[in-house]
């Protein structure tokens, strides 16, 4: 008894040690992190987020801020193992909206007083580079909007020609770290060439967004620590952390949701450790649970970004279950969030 004791306390004030390291920004091994997310139990659970909470104070304020998405295809030319969209999931229905019904949802956005929007999609290349253009060109121009693009992989050229378009940030997951993991669950795909994608968006000077999911099969506390070291050394502007949910229709059917506790630690060490960063309650997360939105904005999260997607359309992107819920969707999330980001004495950005 005494020696579990003993144990214990030592655990405590070894992951406080770790966490003191962090916050003076004095270098974090693999290790110390790996030692953070191995936390367990409410106390070591709260000392960490209570210290991510209060780096967030610091380095970003109290602010939350609002990001509108729109979804505005579900075509996608990747097979990731996890994902709804992946073009095997011949179940799937699949929509391309129009440049008129994608401007009518940024105009949504605008009136709602969110600053920026997100459009995002599968990986389908009909939405050539001359009509992103033409997009990007009329949102900037009839709405004033921050853009940030979120469409996979593309070539250089593509992305430097959104950029002149007006494109202002990319939103591009690196998923995980772990090559190995990485090219097995998405086959086809190329590590080297998202890392590649990544380089080329800082670059062309867009503010970049990366992350992962956590509960991915093969993943482990160290890998998830090289995640973390990898969002630090890209030095990303965002990060997106959310849980693995396993799709029906996917190879990863039989899979196991991604342990909440796990992204909460993830995405609290992501901010001991990066300081400056905008981190979103993800979308994913608040599918498992709209509560654990809240958590994660007392665990280090700054962001939260509300679904603009057309109601006809919302449905069919079915990335994972629960994404399509009502609880996700703009109308009945923003007056709800407002109310409780009182209630945790924070202020809409
Ligand atoms: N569970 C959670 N997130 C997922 N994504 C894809 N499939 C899943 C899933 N099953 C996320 C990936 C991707 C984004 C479009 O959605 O991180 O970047
Ligand atoms: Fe396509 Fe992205 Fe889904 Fe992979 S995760 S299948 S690239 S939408």
């Amino acid at each position: 008894m005494e020696k579990e004791t003993y144990t214990s306390e030592r655990k405590i004030n070894d992951l406080k040690r770790v966490i003191e390291k962090a916050v003076y920004g004095e270098d974090v091994s693999k290790y110390d992190i790996a030692l953070m997310l191995n936390a367990t139990g409410d106390e070591e659970l709260n000392t960490i987020f209570t210290a991510a909470d209060e780096v967030r104070r610091r380095y970003v304020g109290d602010e939350i801020h609002f990001r509108g998405i729109v979804e505005f295809s579900n075509y996608c030319r990747q097979n990731c193992l996890y994902c709804g969209l992946r073009k095997d999931n011949g179940k799937l229905e699949r929509y391309r909206m129009s440049p008129d019904e994608i401007i009518a949802s940024a105009r949504r956005i605008k009136e709602a007083n969110i600053s920026t929007i997100v459009l995002q999609s599968g990986e389908d290349y009909s939405f050539h580079r001359k009509k992103i253009c033409e997009i990007v060109d009329r949102i900037k121009a009839e709405t004033g909007l921050i853009i940030t693009l979120s469409l996979g992989e593309r070539s250089y050229e593509d992305y430097l020609a959104f950029k002149k378009a007006g494109a202002d940030r990319y939103l591009l997951k690196h998923e995980t770290s772990s090559r190995l993991i990485h090219e097995q669950l998405r086959p086809g795909a190329s590590f080297a060439n998202r890392i590649k994608c990544l380089h080329w968006l800082k670059q062309l000077g867009y503010e970049v967004g990366t992350g992962i999911m956590v509960g991915l099969p093969f993943q482990d506390e160290n890998s998830l620590a090289e995640d973390i070291i990898f969002m630090k050394k890209i030095s990303a502007d965002m990060l997106g952390i959310g849980p693995f949910i396993p799709h029906p229709e996917t190879p990863l059917a039989e899979c196991k949701n991604g342990d909440v506790n796990m992204v909460l630690k993830v995405i609290a060490v992501a901010r001991l450790i990066t300081k400056t960063t905008n981190i979103p309650a993800t979308t994913a997360l608040g599918a498992l649970n709209p509560a654990l939105r809240v958590k994660a904005l007392c665990a280090g999260a700054n962001v939260i970004m509300p679904d603009f997607t057309p109601r006809e359309y919302k449905e069919l992107y079915d990335i994972y279950p629960g994404k399509t819920n009502k609880n996700c969707n703009a109308d009945n999330l923003m007056p709800l969030l407002k109310e409780t980001i009182g209630s945790i004495g924070r202020v809409v950005g």
